[in-house]
Formats: C-alpha cells, sequence, structure tokens
C-alpha cells in the first residue's frame, strides 16, 4: 500500500530509519501530471531498489517570473494511481512553504553545462533544479536517483553536482518515452491546442531526419542543420529558441561528429515550450 508525505520532517524520519535497515532507497523526482515516461522511471526504479519514493513537487525556484509556475498542469488523485500501479511505496509531496522558509538563501549553481542550450533563455533554471534534487536527496537518502533523457541538459547538470559534491547517490539516466507519432511525452503537451500539437510534431520529425542522416555518415553540423532546416521553418506556429549539435557529456557544441553526438532542440509552438533531444551515432 503507498503511502503519502507531505511533511519534509518525517520523510527524513522514515527514509533514515531505512537506511539504518539497511535497505536501499531509490528515489524519482518530479513535477506531477504523470505520463508514460514518468511511469517508465518508477518501473525501473521498482526493479532496483527495496524502497522506491517518487516526489512530486512544482518547485517555484526553477520558474521565472514570466513562466508558467501559476498554471503548471497538476492532476493529484491521477498520479498517486499510476504510481500506486507502478509499484511506488512513497509519494513525498511537500508544500512549498515547507521547502522553501522565509528567508531561504542557499543555492546550488553548477557553472558550465548550464550555460548554453536551455541555460541560455532560463537563467535560473538549473539552479533551481540542481538546488531542490539536493534538498530532496537530503531528505529521501537515496542511494540512486533517476532522470529521464527528455531533460538531457538537466541529467548532465546533476550528474556534474553528484560528482563535483561527492553526494553518495547514483544518477541514473533513462530514455525519453514518446507519443505512438513521435512527439516527446511531456506533462506541458497539455497546453497544445490539435493544431499546435500537429505542429509541434516537427520537432521529433527534424530530430529523426537527423539521426537517419548521421546512421548514412553525415558528420557536419553544417550540413545536418540544412537539412532540417525546411522542416523547422515551413510551419509559421513554430519559433525556434535553439537548435544545437553538442558533446553528450561536456556539452560543448561542436560542427563535426565524431562517434556520438546529442542533438538538441527548443522551441515555442504557441506560447508553450517544448524540447527534445535525440543520440546521433556515426557508424
Ligand atoms: P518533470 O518535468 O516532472 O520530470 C520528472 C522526470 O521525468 C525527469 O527526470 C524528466 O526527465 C522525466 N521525463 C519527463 N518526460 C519524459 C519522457 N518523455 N521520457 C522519459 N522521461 C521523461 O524534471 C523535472 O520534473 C524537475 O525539473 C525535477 C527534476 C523534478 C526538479 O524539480
Amino acid at each position: 500500500h503507498m503511502q503519502v508525505i507531505r511533511s519534509p520532517q518525517e520523510m527524513q524520519a522514515l527514509a533514515l530509519s531505512w537506511r539504518a535497515r539497511g535497505d536501499m532507497i531509490v528515489l524519482v523526482p518530479t513535477m506531477g501530471y504523470f505520463h508514460r515516461g514518468h511511469v517508465s522511471l518508477m518501473e525501473y526504479g521498482r526493479g532496483i531498489g527495496r524502497r522506491l519514493v517518487v516526489s512530486l513537487f512544482v518547485n517555484p525556484t526553477q520558474f521565472a517570473p514570466n513562466e508558467d509556475l501559476d498554471c503548471y498542469p497538476r492532476n493529484f488523485d491521477q498520479d498517486c494511481k499510476l504510481a500506486q500501479e507502478a509499484g511506488v511505496d512513497v509519494i513525498f509531496a511537500p508544500e512549498a512553504d515547507q521547502l522553501y522558509p522565509p528567508d531561504f538563501q542557499t543555492y546550488v549553481t553548477v557553472e558550465q553545462v548550464t550555460r548554453g542550450l536551455c541555460g541560455a533563455s532560463r537563467p535560473i533554471h538549473f539552479r533551481g533544479v540542481a538546488t531542490i534534487v539536493l534538498k530532496l536527496f537530503n531528505l529521501v537518502q537515496p542511494q540512486a536517483a533517476i532522470f529521464g533523457e527528455k531533460d538531457y541538459q538537466q541529467l548532465i547538470t546533476l550528474k556534474r553536482m553528484a560528482l563535483d559534491l561527492n553526494l553518495p547517490v547514483e544518477i541514473i539516466g533513462r530514455p525519453l518515452v514518446r507519443e505512438p507519432d513521435g512527439l516527446a511525452m511531456s506533462s506541458r503537451n497539455v497546453y497544445l491546442s490539435p493544431g499546435e500539437r500537429r505542429s509541434a510534431l516537427n520537432l521529433s520529425r527534424a530530430l529523426f531526419k537527423a539521426c537517419e542522416l548521421t546512421a548514412k555518415g553525415e558528420t557536419s553540423r553544417d550540413r545536418l542543420f540544412a537539412a532540417l532546416k525546411p522542416i523547422l521553418t515551413c510551419d509559421p506556429q513554430i519559433n525556434l529558441d535553439y537548435l544545437n549539435l553538442v558533446d553528450p557529456q561536456t556539452l560543448k557544441e561542436i560542427d563535426t561528429i565524431r562517434g556520438q553526438a546529442r542533438l538538441a532542440i527548443a522551441a515555442w509552438v504557441g506560447r508553450t515550450r517544448l524540447i527534445d533531444n535525440i543520440l546521433l551515432e556515426v557508424p
């Protein structure tokens, strides 16, 4: 039977008691409104640890004032049902004022890897993510934490934080889960109108095209981007934020693929900002 815990103190006390007995704790941090992407992380977590905790917290410090914090989609009852079915032991769903007391002033900044890609247009975002994730680690005491490759820069940022700060937590990345037509699953897809939903498909279409071309031996960023341009500019509903070819570990931009690269994209479709990425491999 799944337990819902609201109190950070209660969560930490329970986690410490589990650890004292030698139980392995696995954490899946989320902001709720679960889809198959979230569920895939829970199912993987269920398979590797004795205690599976899913945190559900829409973290205010990773949203800028002009972003969608206040209308971020929520459905707590449905989330509990999906988590229970996935074998989750505890949903940890604290209130914001419990995690951020008045006068809160301590943040974690991961420097280089947060500068490009989404960090360029969301300058405070990854500081908020790193800070809340470290707080969750301290409350839940996990030996492993699971993140999706959907948010690839977030995954690399958290791996960097764990390494740099000697955290006793293994950061595990899991594959991006897509809708049958290719759209990357996201809680924010609910914002899309049917027309916008069709336009949004061009993002994954462009990534798949790049995958096809690199599999056939294309290594040049410029030639790849030239081939993708028509897919991304043919639709006036799409407003590209970035299309970047980066080294999979350092996230530094590259102009020639040697072995592997990540192709990452962010775009506005109407008022919704979507991200997607794919692994490119040259044979
Ligand atoms: P959220 O967007 O709810 O995502 C929770 C986890 O689910 C993240 O690790 C994310 O990468 C993963 N995820 C989302 N869509 C996915 C998909 N289509 N396939 C696979 N995994 C997917 O990411 C956050 O919350 C927050 O930034 C958080 C880490 C919880 C910190 O607040």
